[in-house]
């Protein structure tokens, strides 16, 4: 069969924004190579502005991060400085007109219209999404030459950014050391592309990519996140050693005499699988249910804490039933899984058991109001109030953490 050449840029044209079917991209481009699509987003008009993003880094919880490159008059520089949020407001108008950018993680978490871009992502596990950063540049602002570790969706907001890609297919990966960017060292792109407001690159883990800004931009990367197996590893067996119990150990009443008293024999290994399996890590609830808890806590910036002085149950439903809201928690991840005959809400690290259709709907609401609450099972309704008490949802009156 002859070989297929894909496409690296298509036009969306407004249809879907990624211009094929998801099952396409996924399996064409998804974690494989890059793809520009124009007008993924047609008539993108920003979710928020630079000043309210400027407005934003000042913040104390935000993490933000402003880059300048500088280069002298002639060019004879080549300086990357890095300074990290929060920012005085004085310093905005200070700053250069050109070679910048401010950078804001998790802009999601505090913004409920970018919140607003992600359900445009939902071909994606939504626990598999980091954060939506967005960066404003003045003209000439970029953070250089890099690759990230993450795929990213970086969908033009604002102004002009030029995209210079490395699609070839081992490309060079060594770090400069003078900065804390972690800049290659050499970049030899293979495409260069100018988006605009609505036009979106897709980049898989590991591509080399650089983006300066033409005139004064904002970009929105959705930026994915994938747990090292070592962070699997290491969190999985830091739980299953806690729920151990020390007198399950090694044993051997099988024991023959040694020929050799200094071999390990394959009967003893075998029995050093018995001792490991005995601490059940074969066992996929028990995997499902620490990989839900885990997954909804990974990589958090920010987490709910418990409600103090939460009214009585009665009251709270009484709310309910009076057109209040419950609040999901900016931070609160929710997934859910199948387990036993039922399902397990897992929130911000909890786990939750009830039926299936409770998990499917609560997991996939923001807010909790009457109709929703009113629609669960007992179980459903314990675990929302539970969730109330842990902090993962407020009170419309609580202030946002
Ligand atoms: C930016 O928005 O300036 C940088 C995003 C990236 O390269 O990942
Ligand atoms: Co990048």
């Amino acid at each position: 069969m002859a070989k297929r050449t894909l496409p690296i840029e298509v036009d969306a044209a407004g249809r879907t924004p990624l211009g094929m079917a998801p099952a396409v991209f996924l399996r064409d481009y998804w974690q494989k190579r890059p793809l520009l699509i124009r007008n993924a987003f047609p008539g993108f008009e920003t979710p928020i502005s630079p000043e309210d993003l400027a407005g934003l880094a000042c913040e104390e919880a935000a993490l933000s991060r402003i880059v300048m490159h500088e280069t002298g008059y002639s060019g004879e520089l080549d300086q990357w400085l890095l300074r990290h949020g929060p920012f005085p407001e004085e310093l905005f108008p200070t700053l250069p007109t050109q070679d910048w950018t401010l950078l804001v993680q998790d802009v999601d978490k505090w913004d409920a219209d970018v919140a607003a871009l992600l359900p445009a992502f939902d071909f994606l596990p939504r626990w598999r999404i980091d954060d939506v950063m967005v960066s404003f540049a003045a003209p000439g602002g970029s953070v250089g030459a890099h690759v990230d570790q993450y795929d990213v969706f970086l969908l033009q907001g604002l102004g002009h950014r030029r995209w210079l890609v490395d699609a070839s297919a081992r490309p060079p990966l060594e770090f400069r050391t003078d900065s804390e960017l972690k800049l290659l060292t050499q970049f030899h792109p293979t495409h260069e592309w100018t988006l605009g407001p609505g036009d979106m690159l897709y980049l898989p883990p590991g591509v080399p990519h650089h983006g300066i800004a033409e005139d004064a931009c904002l970009t929105f990367s959705i930026g994915m996140r994938a747990p090292a197996a070592s962070e699997l590893l290491g969190d999985f067996v830091d739980e299953l050693i806690e729920a151990s119990d020390e007198s399950q150990r090694y044993a051997d009443p099988d024991l023959v005499a040694a020929t050799d008293p200094n071999e390990i024999d394959a009967d003893a290994m075998q029995r050093v699988l018995v001792a490991l399996n005995a601490l059940r890590m074969n066992d996929p609830d028990r995997l499902g249910d620490w990989f839900g808890r885990f997954i909804t806590q990974y990589r958090s910036a920010g987490e709910a804490m418990p409600a103090t002085d939460l009214p009585p149950r009665i009251e709270i439903e009484w709310t309910l039933t009076h057109g209040g809201q419950l609040l999901r928690h900016p931070w609160t991840r929710m997934a859910w899984r199948r387990a036993g005959r039922g399902a397990r809400l897992f929130a911000g690290g909890l786990s939750l058991p009830m039926p299936v259709r409770d998990a499917r709907r609560l997991a996939a609401a923001t807010n909790v109001g009457d109709a929703l609450y009113a629609g669960l099972s007992q179980a459903g309704r314990d675990a929302v109030i539970e969730l109330l008490a842990a902090g993962h949802y407020q009170l419309p009156s609580d202030e946002a953490e």
